[in-house]
């Protein structure tokens, strides 16, 4: 359906948990989050009414996001689920991979079609600074099993902050040259509480493609990212820049959170909370109180005009 500004909302990202086996400092406090409890957090059935309904509203397109998707248990069994819906065309996850060595089997099995893995840097000391006690080599165990699933065309995500990976634009890019992996640079954004030191890293998306001459574009319908290819390569370069330049005038989605809210934009704390309409079983009211929220949804976010950083940590929204 559409919202007030004609706008065809056509994907829904799906937060199953806000925790995370990670801790990275833009995304989440050092402390880790305190526990949702089983009560607050939804149900897979309540999931799966959801997504019923949106189907019914006209989203074919959903993400399963966290924090870490795979640490829910049960994930593969929702998948299950989820992929039989009739009307759901494209089963997607965000990942930080390092978990896929145990899952990716079961996940393509189950009927999840695409991954995409998150990931800052190549080198181990590093990756275990910014995820703050993450390990490399599992992601790369992780990826290693994914494509043996036979996950075709898996998206890296690095968010670029200088000082810390700045010097690694050209290995990110390079993994595009001779296997079908897209690299997306997704610029940094002023999210939740997150530490904040981080924020004076923001680097522009149009200083990395500087940085990497020799780009010819490559047209798509993606919303978000714009694509790029080195002429000879397989896979494919994007940029996600919600910061330099937003894409909110094309945006498609709205988002769900663990504990049940909607949220028609990242970057707002309006929400609508969905677990009243669930504890009735009434799927009329559900499908009215989602297309409420995507009618209503804001036509931008104002962070470039000095909007505050929403009150919401990345983790509990899932990016
Ligand atoms: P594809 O379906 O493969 O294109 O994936 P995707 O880009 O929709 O999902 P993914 O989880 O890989 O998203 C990458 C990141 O881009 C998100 O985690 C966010 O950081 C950022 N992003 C995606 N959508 C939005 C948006 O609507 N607003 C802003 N500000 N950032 C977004
Ligand atoms: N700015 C940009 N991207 C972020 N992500 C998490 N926090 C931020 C932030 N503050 C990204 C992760 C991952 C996705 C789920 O969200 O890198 O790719
Ligand atoms: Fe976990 Fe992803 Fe957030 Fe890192 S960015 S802490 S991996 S949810």
């Amino acid at each position: 359906m559409k919202d007030q500004f004609d706008r065809e909302i056509n994907y829904m990202r799906i937060s199953v948990t806000d925790r995370c086996n990670f801790r990275c400092k833009y995304c989440m406090p050092e402390s880790g989050v305190e526990n949702l409890g089983h009560d607050k957090i939804l149900s897979f059935e309540s999931i799966e009414r959801i997504v019923r309904a949106a189907v019914n509203l006209g989203i074919h397109k959903f993400r399963l996001t966290g924090g870490e998707p795979l640490v829910r248990k049960g994930i593969v069994g929702l998948v299950e689920k989820l992929a039989q819906i009739e009307g759901v065309h494209d089963l997607a996850m965000t990942t930080n991979g390092a978990l896929l060595k145990d899952y990716a089997a079961d996940l393509k099995k189950a009927g999840l079609s695409r991954l995409n893995i998150s990931m800052d840097t190549f080198y181990e000391e590093k990756y275990r600074e910014i995820t703050r006690g993450g390990d490399i080599n599992e992601v790369m165990d992780g990826l290693d099993a994914a494509v043996a699933a036979g996950f075709a065309r898996i998206r890296f995500n690095a968010v670029i902050m200088r000082g810390f990976n700045d010097d690694e634009i050209l290995s990110f890019a390079q993994l595009t040259l001779n296997e079908a992996f897209d690299v997306r640079f997704i610029e940094l954004m002023p999210i939740g509480h997150a530490e904040n030191d981080w924020r004076y890293g923001y680097v522009p998306n149009s200083e990395i493609k500087d940085r990497l001459p020799g780009l010819v574009p490559v047209s798509s319908k993606d919303s978000v990212a714009q694509y790029y290819k080195y002429p000879d390569a397989v896979g494919r370069i994007g940029f996600i820049s919600p910061m330099s330049d937003h894409f909110c005038g094309s945006c498609n989605k709205i988002r769900l959170t663990a504990d049940g809210k909607l949220k028609p934009c990242l970057h707002t704390n309006e929400e609508l909370d969905l677990s009243p309409i669930l504890k009735t079983g009434d799927d009329e009211a559900l499908r009215e109180a989602i297309s409420q929220a995507i009618f209503n949804k804001e036509e931008k976010h104002h962070l470039n005009e000095g909007a505050e950083p929403i009150d919401r940590d990345m983790n509990k929204i899932g990016g």
